[in-house]
């Protein structure tokens, strides 16, 4: 995957909260170009597996169970400087350090159900892309 691009998932508690179309017009609205995109839901280990980085962190099980219980919608992001600005989009983990505007300041409930991943390199974003998108899925 080239450097401009990043991957995002909108996690269950945004799509259970019907989210979905006010999140995905503020990253239109961003500049962000939809290279990838769809509505699925997490096996046990497939978010195990996404999320292995932070399998001894103490929140894990308490991840897993979150993001495995009810659909997310995955995707792939193309713009200029994709990875950092998104994460500006996105705001801080913790919504009450989440800067105005942002939208986890907008959507997020709490620093585990914070309604919106973003990958934190172009390295993990290819990684995390392919996870959920298979070549042919990807525009
Ligand atoms: P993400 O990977 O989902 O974009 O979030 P992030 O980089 O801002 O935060 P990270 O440290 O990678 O943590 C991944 C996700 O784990 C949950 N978490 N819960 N209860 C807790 O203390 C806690 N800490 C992290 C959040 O859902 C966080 O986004
Ligand atoms: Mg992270």
């Amino acid at each position: 995957m080239p450097k401009n691009r990043t991957f995002t998932m909108l996690k269950p508690d945004a799509v259970e909260n019907g989210h979905t179309g006010a999140i995905l017009e503020k990253i239109n609205t961003a500049g962000f170009r939809i290279v990838a995109l769809k509505k699925t839901q997490m096996t046990k280990t497939d978010a195990e597996t996404f999320y292995a980085v932070h399998n001894e962190r103490p929140f894990f099980q308490e991840l897993v169970t979150f993001m495995t219980r009810g659909p997310i919608v995955a995707a792939i992001l193309e713009k200029e400087n994709a990875v950092d600005d998104f994460r500006t989009l996105i705001g801080a983990t913790n919504p009450s350090d989440a800067a105005e505007g942002t939208i986890r300041k907008l959507y997020a409930t709490s620093m585990g159900e914070n309604a919106v991943h973003g990958s934190d390199s172009s390295e993990n974003a290819e990684i995390e892309g392919n996870f959920h998108f298979s070549g042919r899925e990807q525009f």
